[in-house]
């Protein structure tokens, strides 16, 4: 991240965040556009790398836009979307049809006919019950491949094996669902099995839960003589939120996986699949930023020192959600950080904060501005209008320029649908 103090005020790329402020209002998304494109290069290169086939479909619910989706044609990624909204943004962009794969758990008859009449390159089929829909609503071959559950759960450095039996996700290998799955799919008349995919969890920190699902999923599909094109192992790779997380090393983690799949296939004779990923934090979630101007300050003597911010859980929900945590700095000086407080956002909900017990500049007062960090991902894309707060300004900058990507929602289009 090209986030730096320069003459002690925070600049990305050299631009000053106080004039993007000014310009474009706050609350306001800033991202690094530079790093969203180098993220997308160093999976590519990693995969190449690695010899195998490969494609990469960014996983857009992380954060949809179509300046963004336009960015991942220019950078040859594909895209993964899971609702008829997502999938309707992308085909506004630059984004070929068939680099698109149509995911979910609980697609409807409308957004199945809408993916085939898009011509999306395959469905992730994820029920048996979605088989027969497809095969009856096709009115001529479309691809698919079968989200399976292999029973092992990953979220930072831990997995559990079969840990994940009760899903809402998938067909379990286990109880034997997920063969039935194949063998659905490979009856059907208007449906050509392409492979399978699993998605073991998310904010993965390394390869090993990853490594042992590979291994397992090859020996069971060389087991039932299952032939796949594709193999797609989702997404999941970590970011670095604060200085307990770190970020998923890529280039060595991209790796140690492909290693294992090329050594699962020679163990088993089995033909090497192509290698298709669903990166969707990894790619935006660092370079994105969230700007705030800081208003009242409430001390509570002993107890807490709140200091609240233009925004909240309408556009920051994963402190309320997750219990998540973030780095935040103060924009518009550089001072020590000497003082612990609380940021709150501006929502009628105590549980509306944005980062509990933050040691931050004792100076911070009504009008600075503040900058909460790693916000890229699953931030806008979780937006609302609750307590019809305005959804926010969206920029992307690069050395030579910053940009506007999308605009601040308007009160006007806060009840646009309502009747009047
Ligand atoms: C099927 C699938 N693929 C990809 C992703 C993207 O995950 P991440 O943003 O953690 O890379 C998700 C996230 O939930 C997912 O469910």
């Amino acid at each position: 991240m090209t986030l730096q103090y320069t003459d002690h005020e925070l600049t990305m790329h050299g631009h000053k965040l106080t004039d993007i402020a000014r310009e474009y209002g706050t609350p306001l998304f800033v991202y690094d556009e530079t790093m969203i494109r180098k993220q997308c290069h160093r999976f590519q290169q990693a995969l190449k790398a690695s010899g195998l086939n490969y494609t990469i479909s960014y996983a857009s619910k992380a954060f949809s836009s179509v300046q963004l989706f336009n960015l991942m044609a220019e950078e040859h990624m594909g895209l993964d979307v899971v609702s008829e909204g997502e999938l309707y943004t992308a085909l506004q962009s630059n984004v070929a049809p068939d680099r698109i794969h149509f995911h979910g758990n609980n697609k409807t008859d409308s957004e199945i006919l809408y993916a085939i009449e898009s011509g999306v390159e395959y469905f992730v089929i994820d029920s048996l019950d979605e088989i027969a829909r497809i095969d009856r609503l096709a009115t001529r071959q479309v691809k698919a491949v079968l989200r399976i559950n292999p029973g092992v759960e990953a979220h930072t450095h831990e997995f559990i094996q079969t840990g994940q039996e009760d899903s809402k996700f998938g067909l379990s290998i286990k109880k034997g669902l997920a063969l039935e799955g194949v063998r659905r799919i490979e009856a059907a008349d208007h449906i050509d099995f392409m492979g399978v995919h699993f998605h073991i969890g998310s904010q993965i920190f390394e390869s090993t839960g990853t490594v042992e699902t590979v291994k397992l999923v090859i020996q069971w599909l060389n087991e039932n003589n299952i032939h796949i094109q594709v193999l797609n192992i989702g997404g999941g790779f970590s970011i670095k939120y604060t200085d307990d997380d770190v970020s998923y090393p890529i280039e060595e983690g991209i790796k140690t996986i492909t290693d294992a799949i090329k050594s699962a296939c020679q163990t088993h004779d089995y033909p090497v699949p192509e290698l298709s990923l669903e990166p969707g934090r990894s790619i935006v979630g660092e370079a994105g930023i969230t700007l705030y101007e800081v208003g009242t300050i409430k001390e509570i003597k002993d107890t807490n020192y709140y200091v609240s911010i233009d925004g909240g859980m309408s556009d920051h929900i994963r402190t309320a959600l997750y219990d998540a945590k973030y780095e935040v700095r103060l924009v518009n000086r550089e001072e020590p950080h000497d003082k612990m407080m609380t940021i709150a956002g501006k929502l009628c909900e105590s549980g509306d904060i944005i980062r509990r017990d933050i040691e931050l500049p004792a100076s911070i007062q009504r009008g600075d501005l503040l900058a909460v960090l790693s916000t890229g991902a699953y931030h806008y894309s979780m937006s609302s209008n609750y307590n019809q707060m305005l959804k926010p300004a969206v920029v992307f900058v690069t050395e030579e320029q910053v940009r506007p990507v999308i605009k601040r929602q308007t009160l006007a289009q806060l009840i646009q649908n309502d009747i009047i």
